[in-house]
């Protein structure tokens, strides 16, 4: 029997107070506190579950390289770094509506076609539900069993009969702890559940997926609890008007937390999106000032991207700088040295920025793109539309080499692009790459990017 007592848990970061607070002094957010009926001492609890085991020298352990299973899903092998690992346990987070469970059937049907078990239970679908919504995907389902189940023991029961080699939770915020009283989506059910299903996960060997929606403030219910149990946590965005969807990582354990992949929503499910560039720069105005496209690299992999910039009088003496895509922080930076060092008047200016398809770009060679598109605005002035703008701004207004140049000049020379704007420092490290089938025009400072822009 669970023994548990009565507190007040933070909804958000699941931090735990014996009276009411209006504050939670751990994460800040305000009014998150709901009483909660937890677990009183959860380590003993599941001492029992635990695999027993001796120390071993390092040396001795033969490591499991290799031992992964590849979905055939391109973009999600790489995002998870090379496929799954069998006992690893993956949170899975999103939107409600966004393709979490589409993403998670398809993957199924997949490994199940492989000749691997695989358990899907769903407690927001029913089982025809899934049914339907498999065939739509595809036609063959192999070894995949679907169970419409919230009850965490009848789950483990099932686990323990099947002995599936991957299990699938859709989703987390739905599973009930029997011996808690606290309602199902609450921070001690879904932690208590997702530590269950862990501990059954790691000591069976078998892969374990979480979904977990995401509140409206932008969060996992208990999320720093879930983020800590788990190997690998998987975002699935995306703007829900367009059909686009992008998964990233933010945790991961078995490989870079810095790729991503994307995703296409079709009729018949997700479909992967080989080349997002040529997607991210379907709809680029021919010739409009403040338009510039940045070659920018997530993990391995570049991107071109469109950002585009807008410069207008501000009223009523406010000025707003927005930034969509970008961090604000950088942007406000950015515009200082615009100002600052080259004396260009945009202190009464409101300044949008906006990197076009839903990409978060956080790569510092964006800055001279991002540079270029809010002078370009300013000025009035194009950008050619076949250029690509790379490097990264110091305060001093320098502009500092970048990293894997010859990969970002590589895709844009595919995409057609006949010219690059790139950091002097770069160029010994062109010259050693051989010819480009780019004109390179190299800019040590942001003085000779405007010189350049101001001639076009
Ligand atoms: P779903 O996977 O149910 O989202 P989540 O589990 O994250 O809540 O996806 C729901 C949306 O996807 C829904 O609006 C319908 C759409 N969809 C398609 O467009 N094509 C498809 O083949 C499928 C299965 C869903
Ligand atoms: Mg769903």
């Amino acid at each position: 029997m669970v023994k548990t007592k009565t507190v007040y848990v933070c909804q958000t970061c699941g931090a735990q107070s014996l009276r009411w607070v209006g504050k939670c002094a751990n994460c800040q957010s305000w009014n998150s506190y709901v009483e909660e009926n937890v677990v009183s001492n959860p380590a003993a609890q599941r001492a029992g579950d635990r695999p027993q085991g001796q120390p071993v020298l390092l040396q001795n352990v033969l490591a499991e390289s290799g031992q992964r299973w590849t979905t055939g899903i391109v973009e999600f092998d790489r995002v998870t770094g090379g496929g799954i690992v069998p006992g690893s346990v993956t949170l899975v987070g999103g939107d409600p509506g966004i393709g979490k469970s589409t993403l998670m059937l398809q993957m199924a049907c997949l490994l199940a076609q492989e000749g691997r078990k695989i358990l899907y239970v769903s407690g927001e679908e029913s089982v025809q539900q899934t049914k339907m919504r498999a065939d739509r995907i595809l036609g063959k389902e192999g070894d995949l069993y679907i169970v419409n189940q919230v009850d965490l023991y009848a789950i483990k029961e099932n686990v323990k009969q099947l002995e599936p080699a991957v299990v699938i939770i859709d989703s987390i915020q739905v599973l009930y702890h029997p011996e808690i009283n606290s309602s199902p989506g609450s921070v001690s059910q879904v932690r208590e559940c997702a530590s269950v299903l862990t501990h059954l996960a790691k000591s069976r060997g078998m892969a374990l997926f979480l979904i977990g929606h995401v509140t409206k403030e932008g969060m996992l219910a208990g999320p720093r609890v879930l983020e800590h149990l788990v190997d690998t946590v998987l975002y699935f965005e995306g703007e829900r008007y367009t059909s686009y969807r992008i998964l990233r990582t933010t945790k991961n354990r078995f490989g870079s937390t810095n790729e991503m992949g994307v995703f296409e929503m079709t009729a018949r499910g997700l479909a992967e999106v080989a080349n997002p560039s040529e997607i991210f720069l379907m709809e680029r105005p021919k010739s409009a000032s403040g338009s510039v496209v940045v070659p920018i690299l997530e993990g391995t992999r570049p991107f071109l991207v469109e950002t585009q910039g807008l410069v207008s009088r501000s009223t009523f003496g406010i000025i707003r700088q927005k930034a969509q895509g970008f961090d604000a922080n950088r942007l406000a930076l950015l515009v200082a040295v615009l100002e600052k060092r080259l004396e260009l008047n945009l202190q009464d200016k409101d300044i949008f920025l906006n990197v076009v398809g839903g990409v978060k770009v956080m790569d510092p060679a964006a800055d001279l793109g991002v540079v270029l598109a809010v002078s370009s605005a300013f000025l009035d002035k194009t950008v050619p539309y076949d250029t690509v703008v790379l490097g990264e701004v110091g305060l001093s207004s320098e502009v500092r080499s970048i990293s894997q140049i010859g990969v970002r000049l590589n895709e844009a020379a595919k995409l057609g692009f006949k010219r690059a704007i790139v950091p002097k420092n770069n160029m010994n490290v062109l010259k050693e790459l051989g010819r480009q089938n780019l004109e390179i025009i190299p800019v040590a400072t942001v003085r000779e990017a405007l010189d350049w822009l101001k001639d076009q």
